[in-house]
């Protein structure tokens, strides 16, 4: 493991000392003012790698920010602990394994030996059975219990075993096999998986049960209700065999389930859950727009992997973009990150993005187990735009809460209607360059507002944004805007000094919710605090009636 013992904590650095201080003068300074004094900011203040276009000029900062912030990052040990992640040393300290997310792409002739083993072989051997089952499916080769093919791929899981794989299928929908519907059951919630089956024919169902360790409660229920829902309608306990496969770490609880392990597309630990979804995890996503395009979608990951990997910090797409959301996170204080994809595709990145940034990075010890004493992750959000522009984006334009904004767009739409994509992109150009920019009394005045509503239509500007750009959404773009924001997370946290690759929070509320569960269906005396005690006596008194 690489020795970070010897790093001073975060806020002890030289470079943190100076990004204080420097901090205090670039809050004097304004966007209009840097932006008059360069006539080139726009471009200079920009970095292309693979097919994105980074845009980073609208943030509040100047030339000197960025020197400091790449001095962070080497005083932080960034570069040396992203080498230690891509070696496979175990930078996973808490759960002590190694992240090897970037293994799920490597190309099938790379070798990468952890613990002895070479997981290139192992990655490529899962890629090429999951390939081959995808091709059976999509052609109608598989055949259901009633020898019918299957033309419903139901995907069961939840946080990384959900997220990746219904936001890579909405991405990339225009690349999917048409006749075919898939849909992505998580949710407990009965009324989720039972608004998701209800128009299927179970003999033409396929359901792909994920989860990598096969313990989560949710999908445990929602994958018995699955199997009792085929099973019911095929009248054959033996119909499971040919309707339910799994992806998981964990062979044994497939089997204890009812799967047949031969159904069974293996992931390993040193894939975390919300990293997984090119991984067997991935299995829908390939099933839906097939293997080629699976390719090209590791391949952009690929690409941007070794671009993290090589380029050097100032010149380095994913550093930039985390050690921007640190400036403007720990030295400007700006709480949130609004993430606007301007493509209806991606309308589920943002939460895909919510659990891959704040289920890594919403930490509030280091490594070492030591209480922090600044800031750790932001709290990501977004919508897809313009929609968001009828919504939210009055308080970000004047609110008094700063939200820096991350803008994503394409050149070319996959639907070329009309003017339609034009209207689009203007509209991103537009919202960034209001942001930045704003509108001053002064000019209101030129344009003959009337006085009294000036104050209400002054736009301070000032707001920062990124803009990313790529030609068009293709499945190797969506794999390197993913790797790009899973290293963005890596720079945040390796700064920060925390592990950004467990996620203990979340253990507390499953432990204290398997404890309610029985009290919910008996009248045992309860133990809680008070709170607790009467809002499960009111469930308990309504439950069968459900009438007030
Ligand atoms: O509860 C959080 C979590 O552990 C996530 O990290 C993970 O993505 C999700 O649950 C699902 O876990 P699994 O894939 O093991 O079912």
């Amino acid at each position: 493991m690489h020795d970070t013992s010897t790093t001073p904590p975060f806020p002890g650095r030289p470079a943190w000392i100076a990004l204080n201080s420097h901090a205090t003068e670039i809050k004097t300074r304004r966007l209009r003012e840097f932006f008059d004094a360069d006539k080139n900011r726009g471009t200079r203040l920009h970095l292309e790698a693979e097919n994105l276009y980074f845009d980073y000029s609208k943030n509040r900062l100047t030339d000197e920010t960025v020197r400091l912030l790449a001095q962070l990052a080497r005083e932080s040990r960034v570069e040396e602990r992203r080498d230690a992640m891509f070696a496979g040393e175990h930078v996973n300290v808490s759960e002590n394994r190694a992240v090897l997310h970037v293994a799920l792409r490597l190309p099938h002739d790379a070798t990468l030996n952890v613990d002895g083993v070479n997981v290139v072989a192992e990655v490529h051997q899962v890629l090429n059975r999951m390939a081959d089952f995808a091709r059976k499916i999509r052609s109608g080769e598989w055949r259901g219990h009633t020898n019918k093919p299957i033309r419903n791929v139901v995907n069961v899981g939840i946080g990384g075993s959900d997220l990746g794989p219904v936001m890579a299928y909405e991405a990339l929908r225009h690349f999917s096999q048409r006749d075919l519907t898939f849909r992505f059951v998580s949710n407990v919630d009965a009324t989720d998986i039972v608004e998701a089956l209800h128009d299927l024919d179970a003999e033409e169902t396929l359901f792909v049960i994920s989860s990598k360790t096969f313990g989560t409660l949710e999908t445990l229920t929602n994958a018995t209700s699955a199997r009792t829902w085929l099973v019911e309608r095929l009248g054959d306990d033996s119909a499971v065999a040919k309707h339910f496969v799994a992806v998981s770490t964990n062979a044994d609880k497939v089997a204890a389930f009812g799967i047949d392990v031969a159904n069974m597309f293996e992931f390993w630990d040193w894939v975390g859950g919300r990293y997984s979804m090119e991984s067997a995890i991935g299995l829908s996503t390939m099933i839906a727009i097939g293997p080629e395009n699976f390719y090209e979608l590791l391949a952009g990951s690929h690409a941007i992997d070794q671009h993290f990997l090589h380029a050097p910090i100032e010149e380095n797409i994913p550093m930039l973009l985390g050690l921007i959301a640190i400036w403007n996170h720990d030295f400007l204080g700006f709480p949130t990150v609004g993430v606007m994809p301007y493509d209806q595709y991606l309308h589920r990145l943002p939460a895909y993005l919510q659990q891959l940034t704040m289920e890594s990075n919403g930490k509030h010890v280091t490594q070492h187990g030591d209480h922090v004493t600044y800031e750790t992750g932001p709290i990501y959000w977004g919508e897809p735009g313009t929609n968001g522009q009828h919504s939210f984006y009055q308080l970000i334009h004047q609110g008094t809460t700063i939200v820096p904004v991350d803008f994503i767009g394409f050149a070319k739409s996959l639907n070329p209607l009309g003017d339609h994509h034009d209207i689009l992109m203007s509209n991103i150009f537009a919202q960034a360059q209001a942001l930045a920019f704003g509108k001053s009394a002064e000019e209101l005045r030129a344009e003959g507002a009337e006085e009294r509503v000036i104050p209400h239509r002054v736009m301070e500007g000032n707001r920062p944004s990124n803009v990313l750009l790529a030609p068009e959404l293709s499945p190797r773009v969506l794999g390197s805007l993913i790797a790009l924001y899973e290293h963005s997370v890596f720079v945040q946290g390796a700064v920060w000094d925390i592990d950004s690759f467990d996620q203990w929070g979340v253990e507390l509320g499953k432990q204290l919710s398997v404890k309610i569960i029985p009290e919910l269906s008996s009248d045992v005396p309860l133990t809680h605090d008070s709170s607790t005690n009467a809002l499960i006596s009111y469930y308990r008194s309504h439950k069968q009636t459900g009438q007030s």
